[in-house]
């Protein structure tokens, strides 16, 4: 019995979040994330401080998941980490680290891309978490990716659209910094917009074949719109921020509903998993629970924190990989750009 009891311990550090998760088969006994702070006052994540601070919080934070789920370094079956994409200098601080812990413990050593581990963060055992079913479509939504991925099988993926530009965290992000508000500005852009007119601005939808997505067009429309605005009354965004800030989200949305309603038509497929940051955002969730009622779809978001950029959904993958024997060798280096399939 006690060898099918695997132990991950799980690292991310592919950008501004350094994680640490311990995962007994596909239960999370601990997810530890240790936000970097210092990127507020810069309004955006800056690479060489990232890495910095990931080498100052690496040490406690696996400490630290490790104490919380009360296991020894000496019952942990691997170590999976992120191998990528992200930041070269985030990437590397984890990617070393597994390797020096994985050979000082003499246990195999697991890659994971992060993409694949936001879409597969929805098979993690917990109370409120009911895994879809092959095959679905997953949305993934973030400060660094906007993806529409066809996942047939745990490995089986093929992305079927993905941003040209910007992602869709992005546009929140810098719509809020046009708007004077504080990074990330995403959640405070949502905050305000429940309270706003979605139809008071109407922005305009980027046109974009297939199923790519583009958000640039959309943050320089916002920024000269301001810029108008304000000439004219210097006041204006304190007046109207409710309303602006709906409007923005109300776009976003229809943006990302168009797509998707457009990626159910060419597969057939009407599962729909959420994942990254932005799925924390009011405006997406009620459109897609609009659309179990208006088309049927069956939709999938899972528990905030492994929305975000979490280790635990970097530990679901080392299960499975683990399951599967898929090990990774000490050559193994990290990688910045790096394709779900490849
Ligand atoms: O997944 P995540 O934590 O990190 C990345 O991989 O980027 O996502 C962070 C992004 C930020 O752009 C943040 O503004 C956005 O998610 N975000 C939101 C909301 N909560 C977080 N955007 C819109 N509405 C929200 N409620
Ligand atoms: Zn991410």
């Amino acid at each position: 019995m006690e060898n099918n009891t695997i132990y991950i311990l799980a690292i991310e550090s592919s950008c501004d979040d350094t994680s640490a998760a311990v995962l007994c088969n596909k239960k999370v006994l601990s997810n530890v994330v240790a936000t970097q702070k210092i990127h507020e006052e810069y309004g955006g994540v800056v690479p060489e401080l990232a890495s910095r601070a990931h080498q100052q919080n690496i040490i406690p934070v696996v400490h630290q998941a490790l104490t919380k789920a009360n296991i020894d370094k000496k019952q942990l079956s691997a170590i999976a980490f992120t191998r990528g994409p992200g930041l070269m200098g985030s990437l590397l601080v984890g990617t070393s680290f597994a390797k020096s812990l994985a050979m000082g413990l003499n246990i195999p050593l697991i890659e994971v891309n992060h993409m694949q581990a936001h879409i597969l963060a929805h098979f993690i055992e917990g109370d409120d978490m009911k895994p879809p079913e092959f095959p679905f479509l997953a949305l993934t939504i973030s400060g660094g990716h906007t993806q529409i991925v066809l996942v047939s099988g745990f490995f089986d993926m093929d992305i079927l659209g993905e941003s040209l530009d910007d992602a869709v965290g992005e546009a929140y992000d810098k719509s809020a910094k046009v708007l004077g508000l504080p990074y990330p500005g995403g959640p405070l852009v949502d905050k305000y917009a429940q309270l706003g007119n979605p139809r008071a601005y109407p922005f305009p939808k980027p046109t974009v074949d297939g199923l790519n997505f583009s958000f640039s067009g959309l943050k320089t429309s916002i920024l000269y719109f301001i810029q108008r605005e304000t000439k004219k009354d210097t006041d204006f965004i304190n007046k109207n921020l409710n309303d602006i800030c709906a409007s923005i989200q109300y776009t976003i949305t229809e943006i990302l509903m168009d797509k998707l309603k457009k990626a159910v038509k060419q597969t057939a497929v009407t599962q729909i998993a959420i994942g990254g940051g932005v799925s924390a955002n009011s405006g997406i969730r009620k459109a897609l629970k609009n659309a179990e009622d208006s088309y049927g779809w069956t939709t999938y978001i899972p528990n905030f924190e492994y929305c975000t950029d979490n280790a635990a959904m970097i530990g679901i993958v080392g299960h499975f990989k683990y399951r599967a024997s898929n090990f990774a060798d000490q050559s193994v280096t990290a990688k910045a750009r790096y394709a779900i399939g490849q």
